[in-house]
């Protein structure tokens, strides 16, 4: 007998109480073994699907678009959706929809705690101690920089970038610097304390640089050899956007001659692979793209992607959407 509820494939393992509650309206597949398809086997798992669960990895493009015809729904359990051909999919009637908001506050968290492990150089220190280094105290063993009441200067100023600049006025007395697209409203500005400068004289004032950029052709390489030879030898640089902003490169360079001080890393341009010059420095703290993973945000994140897909196939109204379509012939 044919089923009158929609299907949805949902792309990798998530937590089996949202497959419970999607399963309660829709003919779930999965794939619980996390088997790692190609793009043409995502493709052919996707055929008679209306909707598709995506975890940020996943691509969806236009090729993809129009070999699934029933598709209407793309559900990203990420904030990022550089996965996401968003015109594509406008232009086929597919709504895409992200998770946003949900995720902020952990994510401004993970990001500082990168910067504070690259600045008082807490994972080089554990790895110092677990290779059984530690033999006596001195006075200059693993100082670092400070946190408390130096510059920060972040990149992207969205509610990821905001959430940073209030830990670090509010919580750590740090002056907030600041450079985005476009300027934040003058009352914005002021409830996060922060100063908008240019490009380069943010680099050059900073003590700390906070990345919090979308992966986009206009922020490839935003920094590179160029921004890391105008931050102060005693910089740190953190990456919680997306792979590719940074130029792995160049930066483990500039980690390897002590250009900048350390760095603390999240993301990574190619990853799960990470330049091995990266992996060779010791001044870098690396993480393997965790900045959101708490399990209340990661819950919520997941949550928030089965409601867009329930709200527009069940009710034609996503939460989050990221584009506006008419419905799909
Ligand atoms: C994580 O990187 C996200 O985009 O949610």
């Amino acid at each position: 007998m044919l089923s009158s509820k929609p299907s949805v494939l949902i792309a990798r393992p998530i937590f089996p109480e949202v497959v419970q509650r999607l399963s309660a309206h829709f003919d779930v597949s999965a794939n619980p073994g996390d088997e790692a398809w190609t793009h043409d086997q995502f493709i052919a798992r996707l055929q008679g699907k209306q909707g598709v669960f995506t975890t940020g990895g996943e691509r969806i493009d236009a090729r993809l678009l129009a070999a699934c015809p029933d598709l209407r729904i793309c559900a990203n359990m990420a904030v990022g959706y550089n996965n996401f051909d968003v015109p594509a999919m406008t232009a086929a009637g597919v709504l895409a929809t992200n998770a946003p908001d949900v995720l902020t506050e952990t994510t401004a968290d993970g990001g500082f705690a990168l910067l504070m492990a690259a600045a008082r150089r807490i994972t080089e220190g554990e790895h110092y101690l677990r290779a059984g280094r530690w033999q006596h105290w001195s006075y200059d063993m693993l100082v670092g920089q400070d946190v408390h009441g130096s510059t920060l200067g972040i990149f992207g100023m969205g509610r990821i970038g905001q959430a940073i600049a209030r830990r670090g006025a509010l919580g750590f007395g740090m002056k907030v610097l600041y450079h985005n697209r476009t300027r934040l409203p003058a009352d914005e500005e002021a409830a996060v304390r922060a100063e908008y400068v240019a490009k380069d004289e943010l680099l050059r004032r900073a003590d700390h640089v906070v990345l919090v950029l979308p992966m986009t052709p206009a922020t490839r390489h935003y920094v590179g050899a160029p921004e890391l030879a105008l931050m102060k030898p005693t910089a740190t640089l953190v990456n919680i956007g997306r792979g590719g902003v940074v130029d792995d490169a160049a930066l483990a360079q500039a980690l390897r001659e002590g250009r900048i001080a350390a760095a603390g890393l999240d993301v990574f341009e190619g990853e799960p692979a990470v330049h091995p010059d990266l992996l060779a420095c010791t001044n870098v703290a690396l993480t393997p793209h965790i900045a959101s993973a708490s399990i209340p945000t990661r819950l919520a994140m997941a949550n928030l992607a089965a409601d867009n897909l329930i709200g527009y196939l069940l009710h034609g109204k996503a939460l989050t959407p990221l584009n506006a379509v008419s419905r799909r012939a």
